[in-house]
């Protein structure tokens, strides 16, 4: 092939993501409750050994994108939006007010807002610091964040406590942290309640998320987890108010079955809230886009949330590769995300309804006959052939994978 000239790369990309088969409609992506993250459209490629490789985009930007790909919903930082200096002050307001314009005007609506608790060098002891000042002042943050949220009509608020842990052991007391930790949660819950009542608008759902390791050394709350001990843990006044939003690749990275994570979630009934993405087990927070490196693992999540008819958010909380270009985020990047997580959603619908998976789970169920039930080894008699189904089962939701199911063949 003839080298291609600069100015007939982008029409090139382009004309192979038609070849790949196009993508759903805006108006089917739009069906389901799919948020796009300022942070996550915006980013740059900047990391820790790497340049940004991407210009800057603002929300005016994003928003509209998202808006002709067909994400319904928005969700941001406070500071992805507002400078620092300006958080509760007259350009907070402004910016916001231009937030609102321009959701109106593309038909997005804001499903969430977070507070940034980690960048900034206030929180350079984190979040729930040993100084009185810089726990007031973060309260003061997500405070201000759920004021954000009830102007711009979220119905979620995430806390990522990325930065509560520490490098050297040793200078701080846990227990102690965590009980500050929890006052700043309880502040923004109180806000929320006077606010909401003020509004005539429900309550948020605050949505912990855990990550195991990254930026700090040690964690203090590292997984969801721990984050249920936390809610359930008496330091937090109002438990009901809050739930969890696991992140797929953060449960990874500790090595966790992410299905059995978010069992562990659903049947506490705080499943809020879900950041959907891909990346390596025991790694760090590669944030790959959804299906890239474990479909088959993604289709069994799916078909778990599905069965138990999860309505929360899935969040692309994913970050561009950097060797994605500018326009490659929204020629490729997003809407091939979007349209892999619509097809996985789907697949898990095929793989509930599937006649042979539904037979063999049922015939699992049901069990063996003549099994006396105080005798082991007649127990195992008893559905001994009947356990090849599970890996029967398997065989079967990876076909629903590959569309062997629908008669793909192999070659002779
Ligand atoms: C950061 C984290 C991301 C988290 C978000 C919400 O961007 O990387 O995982 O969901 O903050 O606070
Ligand atoms: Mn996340
Ligand atoms: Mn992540």
């Amino acid at each position: 092939m003839k080298p291609v000239p600069p100015n007939q790369q982008q029409a090139l990309v382009e004309r192979l993501m038609q070849a790949c088969g196009g993508g759903y409609s805006p108006e089917t992506r739009r069906k389901h409750f799919i948020t796009g993250p300022q942070w996550a459209a915006s980013y740059q490629g900047q990391a820790l050994f790497h340049a940004p490789t991407r210009t800057a985009i603002g929300f005016e930007d994003v928003i509209r994108e998202f808006a002709k790909i067909g994400i319904g919903y928005w969700c941001t930082h406070d500071t992805d939006v507002i400078p620092t200096e300006q958080l509760g002050k007259d350009g907070q307001h402004q910016i916001v007010a231009r937030i609102q314009k321009s959701l109106a005007e593309h038909g997005l609506k804001c499903s969430m807002v977070t507070t940034e608790t980690f960048y900034h060098e206030v929180f350079v002891a984190g979040p729930a610091a040993e100084a009185p000042e810089v726990r007031c002042y973060a309260a003061f943050r997500v405070r201000n964040t759920v004021d954000i949220g009830h102007e711009l009509g979220a119905e979620y608020a995430v806390y990522w406590p990325g930065s509560l842990g520490y490098y050297t052991q040793g200078a701080i007391d846990e227990t102690e942290s965590l009980r500050w930790y929890a006052d700043a949660l309880n502040a923004a819950c109180e806000r929320d309640i006077e606010i909401a009542k003020k509004k005539n608008r429900p309550t948020l759902k605050h949505c912990l998320e855990a990550k195991p390791f990254e930026p700090q050394g040690e964690i203090l709350l590292p997984t969801s987890d721990a984050m249920l001990g936390f809610i359930f843990s008496g330091l937090v006044k109002r438990p009901e108010m809050v739930g969890l939003n696991p992140e797929y690749l953060h449960e990874l990275m500790w090595g966790a079955a992410v299905r059995a994570a978010l069992a562990r979630a659903l049947v506490c009934g705080k499943l809020f809230h879900f950041d959907i993405n891909d990346g390596y087990r025991l790694k760090h927070d590669v944030d790959i886009a959804i299906g890239l490196v474990n479909p088959l693992d993604w289709l069994n999540v799916l078909v778990l949330l599905r069965s138990h008819g999860y309505n929360g958010p899935f969040n692309l909380d994913y970050k561009p590769p950097r060797t994605t270009s500018n326009a490659g985020v929204w020629a490729v990047s997003v809407p091939t995300m979007v349209d892999r997580f619509i097809t996985l959603w789907e697949m898990a619908g095929e793989v509930i309804s599937d006649p042979i998976i539904t037979e063999a789970t049922e015939a699992l169920k049901a069990g063996g006959t003549g099994a006396d039930t105080k005798n082991a080894e007649s127990i195992v008699k008893a559905n001994k052939e009947l356990l090849s189904l599970h890996e029967l089962i398997a065989h079967r939701i990876f076909q629903i994978l590959i569309g062997a199911h629908r008669g793909r063949t192999y070659s002779l």
